[in-house]
Formats: C-alpha cells, sequence, structure tokens
C-alpha cells in the first residue's frame, strides 16, 4: 500500500476512534459479564472505556487503533465459522434441513423456531449454533473442539488462538438457557447427538481468545472469498463463501440485522462480549471491540464505527461504484 494512503487510512482510525471513545450513558442498555450474563452497565467496573478498531485490507495490510490487541471472548462470532464448518462436512443440502436461512425477528436466546420445517431460524441465534455445533464432524469432543478452533486459527491467522478455560468455566455455570434449548431441540429432533458434548463443544468455541486484529484479519479472509490475506490458506472451499456471507448479512446482528443491512450495508457478526466484525467483500475486514451493548445485544461503540465508515466511504455493498472512498483507493493502489 502507498504510504500516504496507509498514513490516511491511520489517521482516519484515529479520527474514528476519537470520535466514539465518548457513548451517552442511556446508550448502553448492558454489558457482558462472564458468570453473571448480561448485567446493569452501572455494574461494569472501570474497564468499560476500552475500545480498539483494527482494519486490514484483502492486500494483508494492518491498521490499527486504541485496544486493538487487547484479548476478549469470541462469542457469537465464532458462529460464523462453525457454520462453515457443517457446510464443508455435510454440504449445503444436509445442512439446510438441519437450520434455516430466514432472520429469526427474535432475540439471540429465543427458544423459538421455524414450526413448520423443525428447525432453528438460522446458525446465527444460539438455537442455530447448537444445530451446526451438532453437526461438527470429529471421533470426540476433543477432536471436534480442535478441528473448530483449528478453523478459527486459519481465517485469523494467529495460531495461539484457544479455548480461555477461565470464560469456559463462566460460561458453564450460566448455561442454564443453552441447556434448555439443546434438550429441547433433541426432543424435537432437532438434534443428533450427545446434548452435553454439543453445549460443551459451543460454550468452549464462544469462549475462545481473540483481539481486534484477529476479528479483523478473519473478517478480510472472509472478503477475500476465505482466502487469508496474510498466510495465504484457504479457509473454506469457494462454494460455500456466499452462503457465509449471505446469512452474516441477513441474520448476523439478531434482530437489528434489517437495520444494519440497510444503514451499514456490509455482511456482519457481533457477540456479546462487544466485538464486531465487519465484510467488506473485495476490500478488507473491520473489527471493533468495545464492551458495552445495545438492546440488541450488539456493541453500540462497534454499530457506530461501523455505520460511520460505511457512511463515509461508501462502503455499502449496494453503493454506486465510483464513490469516493479512502479504504477502496488504499486497496486498489
Ligand atoms: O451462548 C451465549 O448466549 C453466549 N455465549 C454468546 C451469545 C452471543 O454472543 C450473542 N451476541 N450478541
Amino acid at each position: 500500500m502507498d504510504p500516504q494512503v496507509s498514513r490516511q487510512v491511520d489517521e482516519r482510525l484515529d479520527e474514528l476512534h476519537r470520535r466514539h471513545l465518548e457513548v451517552e450513558d442511556d446508550a448502553v442498555a448492558s454489558v457482558y459479564r462472564p458468570g453473571q450474563g448480561l448485567v446493569d452497565p452501572s455494574e461494569a467496573g472501570d474497564d468499560d472505556g476500552r475500545f480498539g478498531i483494527c482494519f486490514v485490507s484483502v492486500d494483508g495490510d494492518v491498521h490499527g487503533v486504541g485496544d486493538f490487541e487487547l484479548p476478549f471472548a469470541l462469542h457469537s462470532i465464532s458462529k460464523v465459522f462453525t457454520y462453515g464448518l457443517a457446510l464443508q462436512d455435510h454440504g449445503r443440502e444436509r445442512v439446510l434441513e438441519r437450520v434455516g436461512v430466514k432472520p429469526s425477528g427474535d432475540a439471540f436466546n429465543a427458544l423459538e423456531f421455524d414450526t413448520r420445517s423443525n428447525r432453528p431460524h438460522n446458525p446465527m441465534v444460539n438455537a442455530g449454533a447448537l444445530a451446526t455445533t451438532d453437526l461438527v464432524k470429529g471421533a470426540d469432543v476433543a477432536e471436534r473442539i480442535e478441528r473448530v478452533v483449528d478453523a478459527q486459527r486459519r481465517y485469523s491467522g494467529n495460531d495461539d488462538l484457544a479455548v480461555d478455560e477461565e470464560t469456559y468455566e463462566a460460561e458453564l455455570k450460566t448455561a442454564d438457557r443453552n441447556r434448555a434449548t439443546a434438550y429441547l431441540m433433541r426432543s424435537e429432533g432437532m438434534l443428533d447427538g450427545d446434548v452435553e458434548a454439543t453445549l460443551e463443544l459451543y460454550l468452549r468455541q464462544c469462549s475462545v481468545s481473540v483481539t481486534c486484529r484477529d476479528l479483523a484479519v478473519m473478517a478480510a479472509t472472509l472478503a477475500n472469498a476465505c482466502v487469508n490475506p496474510i498466510t495465504g490458506e484457504r479457509t473454506l472451499q469457494s462454494e460455500h463463501v456466499r452462503d457465509v456471507l449471505s446469512i452474516m448479512y441477513t441474520c448476523g446482528m439478531y434482530d437489528f440485522a434489517g437495520e444494519w443491512a440497510y444503514e451499514v450495508g456490509v455482511p456482519a457478526k457481533s457477540g456479546v462480549s462487544g466485538g464486531i466484525l465487519a465484510v467488506i467483500p473485495g476490500k478488507g475486514g473491520v473489527g471493533v471491540y468495545s464492551r458495552g451493548l445495545d438492546r440488541y445485544g450488539n456493541s453500540v461503540r462497534g454499530t457506530r464505527v461501523c455505520t460511520d465508515v460505511s457512511d463515509g466511504l461508501g462502503l455499502h455493498v449496494f453503493a454506486p461504484e465510483g464513490e469516493d472512498s479512502l479504504l477502496r483507493r488504499a486497496v486498489e493502489d
């Protein structure tokens, strides 16, 4: 990348970080605490100022600002990679038999299903992720979790990604709702495998520790048709790439997915610990981390940063070509 454009990207990220550092109190509905779940923002402690942004181009240029190398738990962002693995292991038709592709209009942990087809609505809500997790092949839980984390490592290019055992233990303590969902699903014939094994696998994949930089490389890999721009490794067969991105586009931001598709207009996925991964197809990936969540469970600062980036730089996938875009120029140079 041209050093001048690279400097401009850094300046733009700095400016975004400064602009969104302050967040009005009433914008934050909750904060996630391991072992407690969603709590009132006043209980967030003194670390809720943590805020990182990272952009990685499809050429592998990395630009970060703020706390972009601070670790946090992946949570629901893991659902993207597990869905990819299920597609790879079973093919599209089999996966479609087990999980739908429509936005649910419900909260991410709702005990709601498509009763007509007897499937969870989509792979990005908890019930749908339990279904895709159930489909991950492997001789035992250990081999299955290794395959799931290994996929995350390949998307991020970070061989050190691992389950944070402390987070996992805390998740296990607050797993009643996911456990109930999984048993209900088995009773309805939506899950085949050992429910406790599937639950363990799901909670472990949510407990993998990542940074904003990891998120941005994962997003850039998705933006680059699932070829990691830094390692050059293919992470998913090309026939499945569009399925993963379509689901992220329509369902990745939970009940806010429609507004997100309209306003921001790029495939994305959020997690309750405050991470958002946004994919700018053919151009690059953005990772944002900030703990304060809105009423949908999406990071407040993350949503604002992505909206600004998209608006300011004309990145909406349906924006007319030719709009002046700093990132577009950066990627094209
Ligand atoms: O299963 C859960 O509820 C959490 N481990 C993850 C949910 C999540 O990240 C939803 N995100 N907004």
